[in-house]
């Protein structure tokens, strides 16, 4: 057997990552990528199992457990995947990316086992000679330990508040110094494990698994709903991170880019996401923003003016510009494939139809653009918020369907608001504006919406999807 026939495959598996990830940014093309990158991982998970060296022989039953836990792991994530709602989507990102986060850190304490029975049995082991390549071998053990299980622990309290099940930010008095004290504790004690001379011991070991696993819960827990998707992204990232330095413990290329590549997309995420809702990367990192919807926030007064279907279909079938806000209203209803037809028809009737795409419309990043191009909306129909904020000036009618957050003009004009400086989309300065939804109930932020009382709003209520149905016969009526 050709001893690079491994590293050949494991630099196919890396190629597949990177384009995989590279057509990820394109709503048409993300699918296939996500095909290209798994294929890539099968490749690269069957070709260890079967191509990599080890010193003993591999026992059968080790290929019994092996294929076991593949079988069980590709049911139990076929199935959930199969399962999932497309708005519930950031919860199983964040439970996938935990368990991520648990296998970076099982590693390393197997490989801290590993390393104390070497150590017991080989005495060439305890030379000083080998004692640097070891003291690298434990950092990449302990930051391996450190950050999954942060990851692991942090989006498992993630995964809880998106459901719902924890859905009030837990505040211990001062905990944003208790936190960066445990945070603190922790770097001293790692430190103290790689350079303090004492043997290691799996006592010390488990004590820093401990601790990480409950800084990740402390790290999450103050952290209100609206800044969750930032937090998952930047866990996603820690997991990357983890990941990379157990490519680095086992010599393993693949594991290694696969882990570089989710800590960097992780990170950048983290930094778009921030800008996009305005909340700075430094209140990620120590805990100490998110203050739930009960945030004051002025209050909104003034008369609402509601539109009929029919007055809807007419002022649309006369425009010569629509531009169609979707918000995470229009995910929940399914309205994706209705909202189609409707842009059809008006096409077809001369008028021109853009949709313009909030980076945080909806529950993650990219969930317009999926649910857009699951009905096959055409690529270039999607402007996103900087492109089309200019145009909205010459549009006749703004279409807003289940959006509320993403087009609060308290971003721009009320500081007490806790969405202020969140860049949104300038809908205010269309000749018109429908809106759509069920009530006057709040968004995500929890917030009033002054939109809803400007003159030139028609609130146009129902659920999005039975509400733009009637929308579309009467459009086909006229
Ligand atoms: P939201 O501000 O959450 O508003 C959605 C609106 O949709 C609600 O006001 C609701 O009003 C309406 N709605 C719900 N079900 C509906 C239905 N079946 N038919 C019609 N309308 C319906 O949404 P948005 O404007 O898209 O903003 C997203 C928010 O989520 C932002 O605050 C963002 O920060 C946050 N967030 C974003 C992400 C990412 S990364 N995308 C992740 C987590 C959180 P009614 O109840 O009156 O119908």
């Amino acid at each position: 057997m050709n001893p690079y026939w491994l590293d050949i495959i494991y630099l196919f598996s890396s190629v597949t990552f990177i384009l995989g990830l590279k057509m990820l940014s394109n709503p048409e093309k993300a699918r296939k990528g996500n095909l290209y990158a798994a294929f890539g991982m099968t490749v690269a998970i069957f070709g260890t199992i079967f191509l990599h060296e080890t010193e003993h022989e591999v026992q059968p039953v080790n290929y019994i457990l092996i294929f076991a836990a593949l079988a069980l792991g590709t049911v139990v994530g076929l199935v959930t995947a199969k399962k999932v709602q497309m708005t519930r989507m950031p919860e199983l990102v964040s439970i996938f990316n935990g368990m991520g986060g648990a296998c970076a850190a099982l590693i390393s304490i197997i490989e801290v086992n590993h390393m104390i029975e070497q150590m017991d049995n080989d005495p060439i082991a305890q030379l000083p000679e080998t004692a640097g390549a070891m003291t690298g071998t434990i950092l990449a053990i302990l930051a391996g330990l450190v950050i999954g299980s942060v990851s692991f622990s942090g989006s498992i309290i993630a995964f809880l508040k998106l459901k719902g099940t924890l859905n009030k930010p837990i505040r211990l008095p001062k905990y944003n110094i208790l936190n960066t004290a445990i945070m603190i504790i922790i770097f001293a004690f790692a430190a103290w494990i790689l350079l303090g001379g004492q043997e290691l011991s799996m006592v010390y070991i488990y004590a820093l698994f401990a601790m990480a696993l409950i800084y990740g819960v402390m790290f999450v827990l103050p952290i209100g709903g609206a800044d969750m998707p930032v937090v998952i992204s930047l866990l996603n990232s820690f997991t990357g991170l983890a990941a990379a330095f157990g490519g680095f413990l086992y010599d393993n290329q693949v594991m290694l880019t696969g882990g570089i590549l989710v800590g960097s997309a992780g990170t950048l995420l983290t930094i778009v996401m921030c800008k996009a809702m305005n909340r700075p990367l430094s209140n990620v990192i120590f805990g100490a923003f998110g203050e739930s919807g009960s945030a004051a926030s002025r209050e909104v007064s003034g008369n609402i003016k509601e539109i009929s279907v029919s007055d809807a279909a007419v002022l649309m079938n006369y425009s010569s510009k629509v531009i169609i806000v979707p918000g995470y209203g229009l995910a929940v209803a399914q309205a994706q494939h209705v909202i189609h037809e409707l842009e059809n028809i008006m096409v077809d009737r001369g008028v021109e139809v853009k949709y313009a795409i909030h980076p945080v419309a909806g529950r993650m990043p990219g969930h317009m653009n999926v649910l857009l191009a699951e009905s096959n909306v055409a690529y270039e129909k999607l402007a996103e918020m900087e492109e089309v904020n200019p145009e909205f000036a010459n549009t006749d009618v703004v279409l807003v369907v289940g959006a509320n957050d993403v087009v609060n003009p308290a971003a721009h004009n009320d500081p007490s608001s806790p969405i202020f400086g969140m860049p949104i989309l300038d809908v205010e300065n269309a000749k018109h504006i429908i809106v759509n939804k069920r009530s006057m109930s709040a968004g995500y932020a929890g917030i009033e919406n002054e939109l809803f009382y400007n003159p030139k709003t028609s609130m146009l209520f129902g659920d999005a999807k039975s509400a733009l149905t009637k929308l579309l016969e009467e459009l086909k009526a006229l």
